[in-house]
């Protein structure tokens, strides 16, 4: 059996050798596929989305950023702006999505960014705020998803990436949890639905990051001892895998939830 199979491998390699394709080959630049895009961030006005919205607008070579949140934000970097939505209202992320595409003509990548954390003791947390982590971190999602296949360009290839979390991969039964692994799946039921339609989807899972969320600052202070993690990541760790994502350089990779985490959940 080894004979056959090395022979068969060797009458491949052979016959492949001179036939090397390399006309799809995208070189490594740091804008591939991101000049003059339109891009939409939902909750970019703190921690990972802020530093996505100024590493795409600065460094990307964009048509235009559009990030929302619910509180006004004065936004003062080159080609960004903010329209003010909350994630959870439905009709609010559709008008978002419309007006977008009337006035730049197509949204050419959705990152589904935005969301909260609350205290998951479901003897003390509120309905309203157990359903609101539900509403926010999973329903955003689905709203801006909806209304973008909805609304954007039939002629076109788009892109959507949603930001999960390791909570979305493993052991957890909290509603942050929860809501994550309802995202984890909504983004492989899209990916499969969506792939004839010219949509790659894609998330993204970060573990503990510095950001507001977890009450983490830049420079390493913790204040939410809780967290389990021996280090934090920065977030403009997480938004290189956005880029990634976002740009050609990841032709190919469609459906999947990719992990950056440090090691965290090899613990
Ligand atoms: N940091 C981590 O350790 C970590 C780990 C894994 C996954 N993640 C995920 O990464 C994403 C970003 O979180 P982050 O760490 O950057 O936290 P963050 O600094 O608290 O930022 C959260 C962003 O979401 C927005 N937001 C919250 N609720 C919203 C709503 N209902 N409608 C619209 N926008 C809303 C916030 O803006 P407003 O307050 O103005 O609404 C803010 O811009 C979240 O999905 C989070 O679950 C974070």
């Amino acid at each position: 059996m080894r004979a056959i199979s090395f022979f068969k491998n060797a009458v491949f390699y052979a016959r492949s050798k001179n036939k090397v394709v390399y006309n799809n080959v995208v070189p490594l630049r740091i804008n591939n596929g991101l000049s003059g895009k339109v891009i939409l961030i939902t909750g970019g006005t703190s921690g990972i989305g802020a530093f996505a919205v100024q590493s795409f607008s600065r460094y990307g070579g964009v048509k235009k950023v559009i990030f929302t949140g619910r509180k006004e934000n004065n936004c003062t970097l080159p080609d960004a702006e903010f329209i003010r939505c909350d994630v959870r209202d439905s009709y609010c992320c559709d008008s978002v999505i419309k007006n977008i595409i009337e006035r730049f003509g197509d949204i050419d990548i959705l990152i589904n960014n935005a969301g909260v954390y609350k205290d998951s003791n479901i003897t003390s947390l509120s309905e309203e705020d157990y359903d609101s982590v539900l509403q926010t971190n999973y329903f955003g999602i689905k709203y801006m998803t909806k209304s973008f296949v909805k609304y954007a360009d039939s002629a076109k290839k788009h892109k959507i990436i949603n930001v999960l979390s390791i909570r979305s991969l493993t052991s957890g039964t909290d509603i942050y949890a929860m809501s994550k692994w309802a995202g984890y799946s909504y983004t492989l039921r899209t990916a499969k639905e969506l792939l004839d339609r010219g949509f790659i989807v894609n998330g993204i899972a970060p573990g503990p990051t510095c950001s507001a969320i977890n009450n983490v600052d830049l420079k390493g202070n913790v204040f939410n001892t809780a967290v389990r993690a021996n280090y934090y990541l920065d977030p403009d760790q997480v938004v290189n895998l956005m880029w990634f994502l976002a740009s050609d350089l990841s032709k190919g990779v469609n459906g999947q939830v990719i992990s950056i985490d440090g090691g965290e959940t090899l613990l």
